[in-house]
């Protein structure tokens, strides 16, 4: 789905709907938007900033279409724009409600940073608001596109609310680049199930898809308590980081708990599919490998609160 303009939920704020933001996307933006491949050999090739932590196949995806993604370090308050412009970067693919995997959110000081660095340096900002619906303290941040529909995609999909594998998602770009990304996408995949797309909108219409959305968020509150709370239980402690939000939570926990290789192979041991923190990273932050402890990207949205307890119980207490 594509859109120019429109909201796809209220609560976000931002101006309309894509996919996850594929390789596919990524050509098409990036093409159009005058970010893609060189044409002649020699030429230097174009960059996007990536967020580090980030999503790591982002630089594949990118690579493939002739783009070279660059990471960048999120900190405490996001990608810093002085960065964007230290590396030439001509867009960036940012996850500044709830930063993937960190949990952070862009502090207002970043959210306009970049955008006024996108506007002084011709760029494009790429939000990819991947849980933005959830948020457990306080209504949600508006999205960044609502602020600049000139100077941002907005991505989103019902991975999170429906089913990842419907693989339906919008995407909403500037109106400039509408036509283009429209023909870009037709040549790639001639489209996405018709079918899945009028159930889609059926849903939305009749006011199915929003009560989807508060079912989710009450669901996945529970689901984060009681991780939080079985954290404290059997690993004391433990520090949660990261914005009441979304799907995952940071879990750092102390160094008695490690090291970090022995903590992993017990919970295979267990059963437990556990994320280190540092798998995420792409190299801008060394020290992240160096922090003592245990740092754990904690998915727990598909989980019932009764699993979620007995899997923290099982992961202190592989052998009982
Ligand atoms: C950072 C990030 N962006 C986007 C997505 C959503 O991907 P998709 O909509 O393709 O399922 C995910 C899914 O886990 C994610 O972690």
């Amino acid at each position: 789905m594509l859109a120019a303009g429109a909201a796809p939920t209220p609560a976000r704020g931002g101006a309309g709907g894509g996919d996850r933001w594929a390789g596919a996307a990524a050509e098409a933006v990036g093409s159009a938007r005058g970010i893609a491949a060189p044409s002649t050999p020699g030429q230097v090739r174009p960059r996007v900033a990536l967020e580090d932590p980030g999503t790591a196949a982002y630089r594949g995806l990118f690579a493939a279409v002739g783009i070279d993604g660059v990471p960048l370090a999120v900190g405490t308050e996001g990608i810093d724009p002085a960065e964007l412009a230290a590396h030439g970067a001509r867009g960036a693919v940012l996850t500044p409600s709830h930063q993937f995997p960190s949990g952070i959110a862009y502090s207002a000081r970043r959210r306009s940073g970049l955008l006024d660095w996108a506007r002084a340096a011709d760029g494009l900002l790429v939000e990819d608001d991947y849980d933005g619906d959830f948020r457990y303290d306080r209504a949600p941040v508006g999205a960044l596109q609502g602020l600049d529909p000139g100077r941002v995609v907005y991505t989103g999909s019902v991975s999170k609310s429906l089913a990842p594998g419907l693989r339906l998602g919008w995407m909403v770009v500037p109106q400039s680049l509408v036509d283009e990304v429209v023909e870009r996408k037709r040549t790639m995949d001639l489209g996405h199930p018709v079918l899945d797309q009028a159930l889609f909108a059926d849903l939305i219409e009749r006011g199915d898809y929003d009560r989807q959305l508060r079912r989710c968020q009450r669901a996945y509150r529970e689901r984060r308590d009681a991780l939080v709370t079985a954290l404290a239980e059997h690993f004391p402690g433990t520090r949660v980081t990261g914005i009441a939000a979304g799907l995952h939570v940071i879990a750092h926990l102390p160094e008695r708990y490690g090291p970090r290789e022995s903590f992993l192979a017990r919970a295979e041991r267990a059963g437990v599919a556990l994320a280190p923190l540092d798998a995420y990273a792409c190299g801008t932050a060394p020290e992240w490998h160096a922090r003592p402890g245990v740092r754990l990207v904690l998915g727990y949205a598909h989980l019932s609160p009764s699993r979620i307890v007995a899997a923290v119980r099982q992961l202190r207490h592989p052998d009982r």
